[in-house]
């Protein structure tokens, strides 16, 4: 597929805020990529397509991983926010024949982070918070942590969705606490 049919796909299935939202992560994925030594086309593709599920009914996305055989753990299954991102690495695969392992797994991993993140990952997962169109109290200064370093930019963004989640008595995902480890353990190893 090209990036134009991509843009295609997502954009259909998108709203318009959406679907700027999503070009924004793809700019975003690639200036962070070039800084860090990722492959900048696979971060823009990753960024164009990560929420290519996010609109679409909680209902449709679990028949589509039903349909794909996709098994959600617990946290991921009381987590409705987390599985746009299950789905739509389910959907890019399976229904869009997108076979590309490193690209699916960014995509499956945005929201929560994981353990072992690959830098692809690491660089769809800040792009997404720092992105163009982002606005919330504090997003300037984690647009300038994330020039300075990936880690400590995974660190902040997770202390904020982390904060966010348990203000709100919702659930976190063991997954987001297992990225933020990660990074704190390559800064410490950093420091040496
Ligand atoms: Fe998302
Ligand atoms: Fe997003």
């Amino acid at each position: 597929m090209t990036y134009e049919q991509c843009e295609c796909e997502v954009r259909q299935r998108l709203s318009e805020k959406r679907f700027y939202h999503s070009q924004c992560v793809a700019e975003e994925a690639v200036r962070l990529a070039v800084l860090y030594g990722a492959d900048p086309e696979k971060a823009r593709l990753a960024g164009l397509l990560h929420d290519i599920l996010k609109d679409t009914p909680a209902e449709e996305q679990l028949k589509i991983l039903q349909g794909f055989g996709i098994m959600m753990n617990d946290t991921e299954l009381a987590n409705q926010k987390l599985w746009h991102a299950i789905s739509g690495a389910a959907f890019l695969e399976f229904g869009l024949g997108i076979r590309d392992r490193e690209l699916l797994s960014a995509v499956r991993c945005h929201t929560s982070g994981r353990k072992n993140m690959t830098l692809l990952e690491k660089v769809l997962f800040v792009a997404d918070y720092i992105s163009a169109d982002r606005d919330y109290p504090g997003v300037e200064e984690l647009r300038a942590v994330a020039r300075e370093s990936l880690e400590e930019a995974i660190i902040e963004g997770v202390a904020f969705t982390v904060q966010e989640l348990m203000s709100r008595r919702e659930p976190v995902a063991s997954a987001s606490i297992d990225a933020y480890n990660d990074a704190v353990a390559v800064l410490k190893e950093k420091e040496k």
